[in-house]
This record gives structure tokens, C-alpha cells and sequence, in this order.
């Protein structure tokens, strides 16, 4: 099944939106694989947003993932990399329609609350790159009837 890493970036766990952030990809159907609370370091951040290490706004980026502990989550199910996308909104805030979780929480590019892979060769990737296998559970939802046709 599809996986998508979803994180919730430092402003989004100080703002006390985790539980609000994981409601919704659970209300939509989709199924958590994988959970931890991190503090990250520069290296994994590094490796992490390696495709946008030339960009001006790299070192606040850094800095703003730096500035306390994420949430990290894999979650599964159909589509969950692209309708984990949408439920995110769009990358700049103000742009984010509302009914989106940036849409509805924040106001600035910089403070976006939430990342989400945009491939779902991505969705491995950093999976892979936040979890050790060990840390990805492989249980099937006992709900998957009433979800899945
Ligand atoms: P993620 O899901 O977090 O990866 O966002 P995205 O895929 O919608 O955007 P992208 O990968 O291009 O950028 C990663 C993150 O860098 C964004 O979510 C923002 O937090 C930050 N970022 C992107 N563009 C800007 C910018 O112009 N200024 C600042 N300060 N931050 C930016
Ligand atoms: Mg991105």
C-alpha cells in the first residue's frame, strides 16, 4: 500500500495541533504505519530537504526545523501521498485553501505547520529516511471493509 511521510514541523507541535493534524488522516480512512516525537538534527534535516539546499531560504529553513522537536508519521492507504497533499494545502499559506490544514492554521511560508512527500518515490524515501524498519508496523485495520470497497 502507498505511504507518505507526514511531518509536523516545531511550530505545529508547540501550537498544540498534533492531534488536530493526525484526526484528520485518520477520519479520511488513511492508517498510521508509523509515529515518533524527534528532535531533529542538521544532518538528517540536511539529507531530508537535500533538492532545496541551493535555495536562499535553506539556512531559515534549517533553522526553523531546528528550533524544536516534530512529529514524525508515516501513514497508508490510497492516494495518500497526493490526498495527503491536498489536505495539506498549498505550500505558502495564504495560498492554501481554507478547509486545508494551512489553510486553516497559518498565515506565513515560514510557519507552514506540516510537510507532506510530493512522490511517492518520496513517500519512501523519507520513510526510510525517519524510520528504521523496525519502526514501520505492518498490521492490517480492522476497519479496512468499511473503507475499502
Ligand atoms: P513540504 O511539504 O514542507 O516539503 O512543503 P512543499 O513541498 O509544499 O514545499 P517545498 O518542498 O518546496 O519547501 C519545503 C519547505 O520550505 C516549505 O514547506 C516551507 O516551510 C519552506 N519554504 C519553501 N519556500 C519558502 C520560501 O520562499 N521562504 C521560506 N522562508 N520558506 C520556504
Ligand atoms: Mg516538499
Amino acid at each position: 500500500m502507498e505511504r507518505s511521510y507526514i511531518m509536523i514541523k516545531p511550530d505545529g507541535v508547540q501550537r498544540g495541533l498534533v492531534g488536530e493534524i493526525i484526526s484528520r488522516f485518520e477520519k479520511r480512512g488513511y492508517k498510521l504505519a508509523a509515529m515518533k516525537l524527534k528532535q531533529a538534527d542538521e544532518d538528517l534535516l540536511k539529507e531530508h530537504y537535500r533538492d532545496l539546499a541551493s535555495k536562499p531560504f535553506f539556512p531559515k529553513l534549517m533553522g526553523y526545523m531546528l528550533s524544536g522537536p516534530v512529529v514524525c508519521m508515516c501513514w497508508e492507504g490510497k492516494d495518500v501521498v497526493a490526498q495527503g497533499r491536498k489536505m495539506l494545502g498549498a505550500t505558502n499559506p495564504l495560498e492554501s485553501a481554507p478547509g486545508t490544514i494551512r489553510g486553516d492554521f497559518s498565515l506565513d511560508v515560514g510557519r507552514n505547520i506540516c510537510h507532506g512527500s510530493d512522490s511517492v518515490d518520496s513517500g519512501k524515501r523519507e520513510s526510510e529516511l525517519w524510520f528504521s524498519p523496525a519502526e514501520i508496523v505492518d498490521n492490517e485495520s480492522a476497519l479496512k471493509d468499511w473503507i475499502y470497497e
